[in-house]
């Protein structure tokens, strides 16, 4: 199972905090194992008096059972079909009041609110304790690549178009496209959101303005439930100055043309000296043939 440790304590004080103590987040990545905690402080009691449902709180009609332990025993006469074969308790931590639950594999269909309850058997059943758990499933976006148009010297008021990508996350990810200079939302033009086998979704965006000749475009992909935001910055600045990325690769490239041309000047310029030493030399035995001949 994998938590996020640089979100998850955060999110979880703040969850814990806003709502009920009782209830905690847990967040897993898609096909891990999750753990559900459910831990009872009180006086310690023999297992066989107890019994330990985990249900799904938000929704008890559709699933009442997803497991339960019965006189110290796994009972599996009620269990949820979808949660068969997927849940195990921690055998050893049980005496000690651990009834936190194990979920295997987790995928969509398991983000809900689950429900531990510890019931005392005596003559009648007694509720001595109870926790909710809420299950947010969650994968980090990848760092956003993005793409700006190659521009020359004054396409200032021509369309350009830019585009960012990122993939690998969870849930569906927001796209904010922003004009640094004035820290202003931009629409985008386009919005490809595309899911795939393995749960997670790819994301891919294009923004078209009206180029100016400085430029800041940032691309940002916020993960609402890991709080995370990851963004990728374009600067364009004015091409005189030097600065700014097409400038940079405008001047890469304008050097290694110099470069070339430089050789092949080279080139010539020894094809014209050797052209002309041919030529001297040839004049100058043609002089001494006539001078012979001449003589
Ligand atoms: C989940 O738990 C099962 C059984 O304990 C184990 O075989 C499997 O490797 C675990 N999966 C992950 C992703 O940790
Ligand atoms: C499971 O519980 C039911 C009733 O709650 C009981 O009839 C059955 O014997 C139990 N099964 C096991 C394996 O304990
Ligand atoms: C659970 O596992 C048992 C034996 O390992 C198997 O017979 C049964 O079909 C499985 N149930 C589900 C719903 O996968
Ligand atoms: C309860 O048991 C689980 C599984 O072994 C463990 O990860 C967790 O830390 C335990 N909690 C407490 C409070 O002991
Ligand atoms: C995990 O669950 C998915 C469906 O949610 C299933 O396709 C996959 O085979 C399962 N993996 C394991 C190791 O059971
Ligand atoms: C960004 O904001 C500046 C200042 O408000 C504005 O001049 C410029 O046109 C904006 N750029 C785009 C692409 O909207
Ligand atoms: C992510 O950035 C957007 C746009 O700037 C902002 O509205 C949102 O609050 C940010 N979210 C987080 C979690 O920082
Ligand atoms: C983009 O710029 C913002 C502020 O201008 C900065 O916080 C952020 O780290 C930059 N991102 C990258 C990938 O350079």
């Amino acid at each position: 199972m994998t938590f996020f440790p640089h979100h998850l304590p955060l999110f979880l004080s703040f969850r814990l905090v806003a709502v009920a103590l009782e209830e905690e987040i847990i967040v897993s990545k898609l096909g891990d194992n999750a753990t559900l905690s459910c831990i009872y402080q009180g006086r310690k009691l023999p297992l066989k008096n107890l019994r330990v449902y985990w249900q799904i709180a938000d929704d008890p009609e559709e699933c009442s059972v997803v497991h339960a332990l019965i006189s110290g025993q796994d009972n599996e006469s009620e269990q949820c079909i979808q949660f068969k074969n997927r849940t195990q308790l921690f055998w050893d931590r049980l005496e000690s009041g651990n009834f936190s639950l194990l979920l295997l594999n987790v995928s969509q269909s398991d983000e809900r609110t689950y429900k531990c309850v510890v019931l005392q058997k005596t003559e009648y059943n007694k509720v001595i304790h109870q926790a909710e758990v809420v299950l947010s499933l969650a994968a980090s976006y990848s760092q956003p690549i993005l793409s700006g148009p190659i521009r020359n010297s004054d396409s200032t008021g021509e369309e350009v178009t830019f585009s960012c990508r990122s993939g690998n996350g969870y849930p569906e990810p927001n796209v904010y496209w922003i004009n640094k200079t004035d820290n202003s939302r931009l629409p985008p033009s386009e919005l490809e959101i595309t899911p795939h086998a393995d749960g997670t979704y790819s994301v891919f965006s294009t923004l078209k303005v009206k180029a100016t000749s400085n430029m800041q475009i940032e691309c940002s992909i916020e993960n609402k439930i890991l709080q995370e935001n990851l963004s990728a910055n374009y600067t364009h600045l004015k091409q005189s100055d030097g600065s700014g990325t097409e400038s940079h690769k405008n001047l890469e490239k304008n050097g290694r043309g110099a470069q070339a041309a430089g050789i092949v000047s080279i080139v010539i310029l020894m094809g014209l000296l050797a052209v002309l030493t041919c030529w001297l030399w040839r004049r100058r035995s043609a002089k001494l043939v006539s001078y012979t001949g001449n003589e």
